[in-house]
């Protein structure tokens, strides 16, 4: 039998009509534009408002304009793997509620969670359900609402977070696109630096947990940092050389958005061009398991098939990762 890739075959995403600049976060808290613009390389990020709404309701359109661009129905979707730290409740899943928004009857599917590198670690998944020959139309989607679990009266973390969410669809290929190879990585040693303490098994909600701010993002931001910043080149720089490429075979870099000096510091280990990198923070900021497909979704007209790209992630737990895959189609 001929060995089957899981390639990448449709992209959809959507980002909330509202944004929210660096200027209008001068008014809420003490940080300046500048401040924000150089260190993170964020100018402004979409929020979705409105009571009772989740991540699914980004995630809904997101999928059927992908739906509509491949030109299949919902119920010949089989396997739907939802990455997000944000489901709409904690039980039932994000993934089971989209599938019934979206008519997916006859898939089954799961939410995943792994932070920032959620996206990474749901594409993988994705792929083995592929390449094991037994599903042949896998949902990977990555979205979240982080304005949910973001406390805007702390200017250490409510400047980096927005919301969004984007999907892709995996199917068999046997020409050898796809994806080929995958370094993932975590050290639960690094947990303390980025994390949500209350709502878990441990601090399940209380006044006491909600007095404590326990419900909203923590980070300490310059610890995550010093890890990112190395531990994202690191991985990056692996699975180039164990896939004998050099920065000149990568034709683009598709990084997790949560820092451009992070990003940069990715671009430069592999010895990329500053024009090889997808780079949307400005425009959307972190949006957590969203960043990797909605850059797809921004570039997807400029992809061709052949062009060699490397996903790479880095987040709380820690995990991280990269990935590299070969694009499957030519812009439609
Ligand atoms: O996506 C998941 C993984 N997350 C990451 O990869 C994030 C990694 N960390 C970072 O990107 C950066 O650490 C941050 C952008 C979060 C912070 O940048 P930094 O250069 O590490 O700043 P810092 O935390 O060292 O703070 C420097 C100064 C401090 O003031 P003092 O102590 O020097 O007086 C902060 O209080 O900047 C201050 N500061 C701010 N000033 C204005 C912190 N936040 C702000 C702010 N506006 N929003």
């Amino acid at each position: 039998m001929k060995h089957l890739r899981a390639a990448i075959t449709a992209v959809g995403g959507f980002v909330p009509d509202e944004v929210l600049s660096n200027e209008m976060l001068e008014r809420m808290v003490d940080t300046s534009d500048e401040w924000i613009t150089t260190r993170t390389g964020i100018k402004e990020r979409r929020i979705l408002r409105g009571d009772g709404k989740g991540v699914t309701n980004m995630a809904v359109p997101a999928v059927q304009s992908l739906l509509k661009k491949r030109g299949i129905a919902a119920d010949e979707i089989e396997v739907i793997i939802f990455c997000t730290i944000t489901p709409d409740i904690q039980v039932a899943s994000a993934a089971a509620k989209l599938a019934d928004l979206i008519g997916a009857k006859n898939a089954f599917g799961f939410d995943l969670q792994a932070a920032c590198s959620g996206y990474l670690f749901g594409l993988n998944t994705g792929a083995q359900f592929i390449e094991s020959g037994r599903y042949k139309k896998v949902l990977v989607v990555g979205g979240d609402k982080m304005s949910a679990i973001v406390n805007y009266s702390e200017r250490t973390t409510c400047v980096l977070f927005g919301d969004g969410a984007a999907a892709v669809l995996l199917e068999p290929n046997e020409e050898d696109f796809g994806i080929v190879d995958a370094v993932l990585k975590v050290d639960g040693g690094g947990r303390e630096h980025l994390r949500i303490s209350g709502g878990g098994s441990m601090w399940p909600a209380s006044k006491e947990t909600v007095d404590r701010s326990m419900h909203y993002v923590f980070q300490e931001g310059q610890a995550v940092f010093k890890f990112a910043v190395t531990r994202m080149a690191d991985v990056s720089e692996e699975i180039l050389k164990r896939n004998g490429l050099t920065g000149e075979d990568v034709t683009w870099l598709v990084p997790h958005q949560a820092n451009k000096r992070i990003i940069d510091a990715t671009a430069h280990r592999m010895g990329l061009a500053p024009e090889k990198v997808m780079i949307n923070i400005h425009r959307y900021g972190n949006t957590t398991n969203a960043t990797i497909p909605l850059c797809l979704w921004d570039w997807e007209s400029q992809l061709k098939k052949g062009d060699n790209l490397i996903l790479a992630a880095f987040g709380g737990g820690f995990t991280w990762g990269s990935m590299y895959l070969k694009w499957a189609y030519d812009p439609v």
